[in-house]
This record gives structure tokens, sequence and C-alpha cells, in this order.
């Protein structure tokens, strides 16, 4: 018990001391308008920390002429009341920051005054959602900062109306999913992390015609795979971190057409497979890491190797790739068309569909037609990555007797499937439940349609 006092007393006082330093560190003249709020009539800013915006809210005011508002750590729960107390008093505002707060979520309007808005910090609070018009009339706007909330989804379009847009931070959410709309036609974007999410896919052209993108953060993330031509979208690509995620694979072309690449990471990944000309014509290369849990890699290989060390330099990267590398990661011989979003792997030979675990754009039509397919897990776990298949072609397979009970468990969208000319016999009830929009079904040698 004494111990914990003795603790948070010297917490108390660490804090006492830093918030004396914060305020000795003005050196502009400031005016005391609330517990720990003070605002600079000069510099024109309004600056709480550590305040009570919970309590004291009403009694802040701000002259209309202000441009900077910060307001952090300070217990602000009431975005309405800030909205109409604050914000649209303060309608030239151009940087407002009210990280560290207890905001849980923000009406539509909550910055339609504050048109000049150029940054805005919303880190470090407690934010679901943002409503998709939430920053619509921000042309001016250059930074977002909503890292460290609890945002499951963004809309497509909420960073729509922001053309200008060099910085966004996305770290720390729980966003299981990006729309490939998201960045679209932000020429003047810098930085983007979208780290710490719960992302298992990317669509492949969600980096699309961002021609200014230097940085780009996707660590600690669920990644399982990334379409070949991901970052073709993104030429001045120089900093990519990969690292924590579940990539097996990496297509050779994975960056082509980023030639200014620096500093890859891709430490802790499942590596199996790195392609010999991974980094052919890389000359700004500065430093590369396959360091950790890339198991499946030769252990030459599963290094850091950087310029600014003797052994392991990006010399050496080129030398043992040519040793190790692999010619190809990419082992399936289908042909993809993605206007349809159909991979056709009929008349393969094919004995299992193993090659097709890293096919990583979302496949709706599967063709499997005439090959030696015979295992029913296996499909299953072929259609736990691809879950949005909708038909589903295994005709003329070597399919026999039961199949496994739970071969569509995760194909929640299929409305075609076609099991004609296999030697199946049985077929458990349980089969067709986990498919709501299944209609049709062929079964025999002969088509046997069920509409359901
Ligand atoms: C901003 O407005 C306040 C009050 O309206 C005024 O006292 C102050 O001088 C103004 N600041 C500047 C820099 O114009
Ligand atoms: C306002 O805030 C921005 C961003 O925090 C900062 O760069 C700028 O210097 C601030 N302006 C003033 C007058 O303090
Ligand atoms: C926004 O900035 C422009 C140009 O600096 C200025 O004319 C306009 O009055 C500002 N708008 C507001 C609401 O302060
Ligand atoms: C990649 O090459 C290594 C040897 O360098 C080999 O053991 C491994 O099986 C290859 N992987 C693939 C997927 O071809
Ligand atoms: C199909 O694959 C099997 C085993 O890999 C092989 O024995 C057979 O010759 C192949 N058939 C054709 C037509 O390529």
């Amino acid at each position: 018990m004494f111990e914990l006092g003795m603790a948070y007393k010297n917490f108390l006082m660490c804090i006492i001391i830093f918030v004396f330093c914060q305020r000795l560190g003005h050196t502009k003249k400031g005016q005391r308008i609330a517990y720990n709020c003070w605002l600079y009539t000069e510099e024109m800013i309004l600056e709480c920390f550590l305040a009570r915006l919970d309590i004291t809210l009403l009694q802040l005011k701000v002259p209309p002429n202000t441009t900077n508002i910060s307001c952090m750590h300070s217990q602000l729960d009431n975005a309405n009341l800030f909205q109409s107390h604050i914000l649209q008093s303060a309608a030239s505002i151009e940087f407002v920051n009210l990280a560290y707060n207890e905001l849980t979520e923000l009406p539509e309007e909550f910055f339609k005054s504050n048109r000049n808005l150029t940054e805005i910090n919303l880190r470090n609070n407690k934010l679901a959602t943002v409503p998709r018009n939430l920053f619509q009339f921000l042309k001016e706007l250059r930074l977002i900062d909503l890292s460290n909330n609890f945002l499951t989804s963004l809309s497509g379009d909420t960073f729509a109306m922001n053309p200008k847009l060099q910085i966004v931070e996305l770290w720390k959410n729980q966003l299981q999913f990006v729309s490939e709309e998201l960045f679209r036609n932000m020429k003047e974007m810098e930085k983007i992390s979208l780290s710490r999410n719960h992302l298992e896919f990317l669509p492949s052209n969600v980096f699309m015609d961002l021609s200014n993108l230097q940085d780009l953060y996707l660590f600690k993330n669920k990644l399982k795979c990334l379409p070949s031509t991901i970052f073709y979208g993104a030429p001045k690509l120089s900093v990519i971190h990969l690292g924590y995620n579940n990539l097996q694979i990496l297509p050779e072309d994975l960056f082509a057409k980023n030639m200014q690449v620096t500093n890859v990471k891709l430490w802790a990944n499942k590596l199996t497979c790195i392609p010999k000309i991974l980094f052919e014509n890389h000359k700004d290369l500065e430093s590369v890491n396959f360091l950790l849990r890339n198991w499946g890699i030769p252990i030459n290989l599963r290094q850091r190797f950087s310029n600014n060390q003797a052994y392991n330099t990006i010399y050496d990267l080129q030398r043992l790739l040519q040793m190790y590398g692999n010619d190809t990661c990419i082992q399936h011989s289908c042909e993809w068309d993605k206007s349809s979003s159909t991979l056709d792997c009929s008349y393969r030979n094919m004995s299992s569909v193993e090659k097709l675990r890293n096919f990583c754009e979302n496949i709706r039509h599967l063709k499997l037609n005439g090959n030696r397919l015979r295992d029913s897990t296996e499909i299953a776990s072929l259609l736990e990555m691809q879950q949005e298949v909708r038909i589903l072609e295994l005709q003329n397979n070597h399919f026999s007797g039961k199949l496994n009970e739970r071969m569509l468990e995760k194909a929640e969208y299929l409305s075609s499937i076609d099991l004609s000319a296999n030697q199946i016999t049985e077929i458990s009830e349980k089969f067709f439940k986990y498919c709501p929009f299944l209609q049709v079904r062929f079964f025999k040698s002969y088509a046997h349609t069920v509409y359901s």
C-alpha cells in the first residue's frame, strides 16, 4: 500500500513539474481563461493542457481571429458544445489539436465553420467512427491525424474533398478493410500510416495515383499477401514498412515501379520465398530488413541489410539474393481477368490448390474444372482466404465419397457451385447451411439444378 502511495505521489509530482515547466516555457503573454486554459491574443492561440473541459468548457471564450487551438489531455467529451461554443466563433483557425481527450463521436458539422483548417489532430480519442462528410469543406487540409482511436471502418469518400492532403495518420485503430477510393486523387500525399490495424488484404489499386507518396507504414497488421501491382501508382515511395504481418511470398515485380525505394522493412512476417529480382534496379536502396520469424527463408537472407554497417550491406543483399533467392514466388499458371474478377485454373492438371493460397486479388468467379482435385478440406481453407467467391466451378475433378461438411463454411456469398462429374456419394445436410445466397447447384454427371 505504502509503495503504491509513494509511486502515486511521485507520479503526481512529475505531472506538476511537467505542467509547471510547460507554463514556464511560454514566453508569450497569456491570459488564463479557465483552469489550465490560456488565451494568447497576440499569437492568436487558445491552449488548454490538462484542463477539465468536461466541466469548464463554457468558461472559454475565443476571439474570431484565433488561428491555433490546442486542447490536449483536457477531458473534452462534448463535441457538440465544443463546436457551437468554440469552433463556430473561431472561424479562421488553421490548426486544431484535440489529441488525448474523451471524444467518442463527432457531428457531421463539427468543422463546418472552419474552412481554413490545414491541420487536424484527433489522435488518442475514443472515436469508433467519423462521419463521411466530416472533412468535406476543408479544401486546405494538409494533415489529418486520427491515430489511436477505435475506428473500425472509414467510408471511401471520407477524404474525397481534401485534395491537398499530405499526411494521413490512421495507425492504431481497428480497420479491417480500406476502401480503394480512400486515397484517390491525392497528388500531394506524402505519408500514409495504417500501422497497427487489422488489415488482412489491401485492394490492388488503393495507392493508385499517389504520385508524391514517399512514406507508407503498414506495420503490424495481418496482411497475408500483396497484389503485385499494389505499389505501381506510387512511384516516389521511399520508405515502406511492412514489418510484423503474415506475408508468405513477395511477387517479383512488387517494387518494379518504385525505383526510389530506400528503406524496406519486412521483418517478422512468415516469408517462405524471396524473388531474386525483387530489388534488381533499386540504386537508392539503403536498408532492407528480413529479420525475425521469417523461418521459411534461408538464414543468410533472414538478416538486416544496411549500408550503415560493415557486413550485410545492400551489396551483400544483392549477392545473397542471386544465390538464395527464388526465380519466382508466384507458382500458379491460372488466368486472371480483372474486369470480372475471374480466376481460371481449369484443365491445369492440378492436384492441389495450395499454390493459390497466395493469390492476392478478391476472386468472385473461381474455375477449377478438369483438374485432379480430391481434397475438400483444402478447398475449405482456400475459401477462407477468398471469402468473396460467388461462383465456384469444380466439375470433372477427383472428389469422391463424402465431402467435408464444412467445405463452404466461409463461402458466405456463394451463389453457384458446380461439382458435377466427380465421384461424390454423400453430402451432409449441413453442407449448404453456410451459404444463404446459394441458388444453383450442379452435382451429378448431369446437371441437377435446385433453385432455393
Ligand atoms: C485578435 O483579436 C483580439 C480581440 O478581438 C485582439 O485583442 C487582438 O489584438 C487580435 N490579435 C491580432 C494579432 O490581431
Ligand atoms: C500553430 O500550430 C501549428 C501546428 O501545431 C504550428 O506549426 C504553428 O507554429 C502554430 N502557430 C503559432 C502562431 O504558434
Ligand atoms: C480564410 O483565408 C482566406 C485567405 O487567407 C481569408 O480571405 C478568409 O477570410 C479566411 N476565412 C475565414 C473564415 O477566416
Ligand atoms: C525458394 O528457394 C529456396 C532455396 O533457395 C527453396 O528452398 C524454396 O523451396 C523456394 N521456394 C519456392 C516457393 O519456390
Ligand atoms: C499431370 O500430373 C501428373 C503428376 O504430376 C503427371 O504424372 C501427368 O503426366 C500429368 N499429366 C499431364 C497431361 O500433364
